[in-house]
């Protein structure tokens, strides 16, 4: 309700009730003197009727009594008249010809003489005049109230207008227009009340407002600047960066951290960073889980969004704010994979040239006597005078020798010294040629032996011993298999210029105690017998000599995938 139609209906109520109160008032008030006047005059009228009406009796002169009586009922005040003697008997009566009302005054006189009484003057007043006094008192009331009512419009229209309304407009519209944004604007102060006041209250408080607005635009202004200059000096690191809440959760996310995780910001912000990388790296690098200690560069690993495992080195840090309460942490983080690999590699290759270096040496001495072992014992099985048993005593020690100088051979191709035959080759071809060896021996365990051959570029390599690598990894596979299962070889180009033939099985995996070491020489998981241990050093040492890689996916349980990586041969793309 407006303030107008308020001030308009309580004042109204006002009036209404003050105006009753004043009629009520005036109304009895008037009453009473009236009819106290009624009083007076009947008290006259009786005390002369009654001298009259003694006399009359007295003198039994009835008419002049009569005369009295019509004459008193002429008073506009008397409605009736009776002079009623001590017996009763009615001596004159007179009434007038108004209607008699309903309501009267009713006055009795005693006629007395002396001591005793010799009748009684009954008068009774019409109210007649006092009722039509009340109804002018009434009308006059509400001509009252209906004119306050009209002069109340007119306060309300002028003077509530000009002191409240016009104020407090200009003040609601004010607020509007600040409330909107714009703090220029000010309120005109038309008085010196206590709008007036406000108004010059409010117009300070805009000013103060738009002068600090106008500060913060220029902090704002600062901030931007310093975030975009912070924006992009992350987005431009080469290490991958998170910034953690106090919670944990993620805020930000860099390029570098989307590249190395898989993940991008917008799938990231918001997560716990345990949810994330599902590894170990939280608790490693959070300087929320560290008590507030900075890490650097410490190894920890991560579960990248297509689930591989990336190691990663990591260094952290904890983020207050000035009063030293902790605000988040910022993480970055390093994929150190390759690294690491290339240094087992390193180890590897040296620990292998090492070995091979033992080998050769061995192998060379070794070779000689092994030849002439065989030599002889096949010399002497020309003898026909042997007996069956010393032929056959012969033959295991022709075949005995002839397996020792197998392995001889293998630890001379493993450290290389037989010289290589670096040409041309059409790898796809190497995998057919050993797919079809190799498949005959498989099929027979219901082991299934499958090929995805791309168009890859031929690779500068000798074409035997690229074979010899082929078939002794889809060896292992089969035998790693037993029975039932399938091997796939896949062949691709990769876009760093290589040609990467992938060689995957459903067999039983590698347990990861085992796959540090089974490019080691001699490193066999099968029975005395049944491998030499050599397989694999000798791939590792023919790949190494074709400037390649060789290296092994496997989890315990899921298979094993062998990935070899030849150069494109030079000018092959050109
Ligand atoms: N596909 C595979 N699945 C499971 N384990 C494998 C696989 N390939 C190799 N291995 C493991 O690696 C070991 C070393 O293999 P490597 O070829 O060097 O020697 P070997 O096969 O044991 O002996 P040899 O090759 O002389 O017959 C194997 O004994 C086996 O434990
Ligand atoms: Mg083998």
């Amino acid at each position: 309700m407006s303030i107008k139609r308020d001030f308009y209906k309580r004042l109204s109520f006002i009036v209404m009730i003050s105006a009753v109160i004043i009629s009520a008032v005036a109304i009895v008030a008037e009453r009473n003197i009236v009819l106290d006047d009624m009083k007076d005059k009947g008290d006259s009228i009786a005390r002369m009727l009654s001298a009259v009406a003694r006399d009359s009796m007295l003198t039994h002169d009835y008419v002049t009594m009569e005369r009295y009586v019509m004459e008193a009922v002429n008073d506009k005040n008397i409605e009736s008249l009776r002079i009623i003697r001590s017996d009763g008997e009615i001596l004159a009566e007179a009434a007038t010809k108004r209607r008699a009302t309903a309501e009267n005054y009713r006055l009795q006189y005693p006629i007395a003489m002396g001591e005793s009484s010799l009748g009684t003057i009954d008068i009774s007043f019409s109210m007649e005049r006092v009722n039509s006094i009340s109804k002018r008192i009434i009308i006059s009331a509400v001509i009252f109230i209906a004119f306050v009512h009209g002069f109340a419009l007119i306060v309300n229209n002028i003077i509530i207008n000009k002191l409240i309304i016009i104020p407090v407009r200009s003040l609601m519209q004010a607020t509007k227009s600040l409330r909107d944004g714009s703090l220029r604007n000010r309120i005109e102060i038309r008085s010196e009340n206590e709008f007036g006041e406000l108004a010059s209250a409010f117009n300070d408080m805009a000013a103060t407002l738009e002068s600090n607005f106008e500060e913060i635009k220029a902090k704002q202004k600062e901030i931007f600047t310093e975030k975009g200059k912070f924006e992009a000096i992350v987005k431009s690191l080469a290490d991958g960066l998170f910034v953690t809440n106090s919670d944990g959760l993620i805020v930000s996310f860099n390029r570098a951290a989307e590249m190395i995780t898989g993940y991008g910001e917008k799938e990231t912000i918001g997560l716990h960073c345990e949810d994330v990388f599902k590894t170990r790296l939280c608790e490693d690098a959070c300087a929320l889980h560290n008590e507030d200690k900075t890490i650097s560069a410490k190894e920890s690993e991560i579960i990248t969004k297509g689930g591989k495992r990336r190691v990663v080195s990591v260094s952290s840090a904890i983020i207050r704010d000035r009063d030293g309460r902790v605000l988040g942490g910022v993480q970055t983080f390093r994929d150190i994979t390759e690294e690491k690999h290339r240094q087992a590699m390193l180890c590897q290759a040296e620990k292998l040239a090492a070995i091979g270096h033992l080998s050769a040496g061995l192998a060379h001495e070794i070779n000689n006597p092994i030849g002439n072992v065989v030599g002889y014992a096949k010399l002497l099985l020309r003898d026909a005078s042997l007996n069956e048993k010393q032929r056959e005593r012969l033959d295991i020690i022709s075949e005995q020798a002839e397996k020792a100088g197998g392995i001889v051979q293998g630890l001379l191709n493993y450290s290389r010294r037989q010289e290589s035959k670096m040409e041309r080759t059409f790898i796809n071809g190497a995998v057919e040629s050993v797919v079809k060896v190799v498949s005959l021996q498989a099929e027979k365990s219901n082991i299934k032996i499958g090929v995805d051959l791309k168009d890859v570029p031929a690779v500068k390599a000798d074409q035997r011993q690229m074979e010899q690598v082929l078939f002794n990894i889809i060896l292992n596979a089969v035998q790693a298999i037993g029975s039932d299962g399938s091997v796939l070889i896949r062949t691709d180009e990769t876009d760093d210029g290589f040609v990467e033939v992938r060689i995957e099985d459903t067999g039983p995996g590698i347990p990861e105690e085992h796959i540090h070491k089974i490019f080691d020489p001699f490193f066999t998981t099968k029975p005395v017998n049944k491998g030499t241990g050599l397989g694999l050093s000798v791939c590792m040492g023919i790949i190494r000599e074709h400037k390649g890689f060789i290296e092994v996916e496997s989890e315990y349980g899921k298979g094993s995938a062998f990935i070899i990586k030849l150069p494109v041969m030079e000018d092959e793309n050109a």
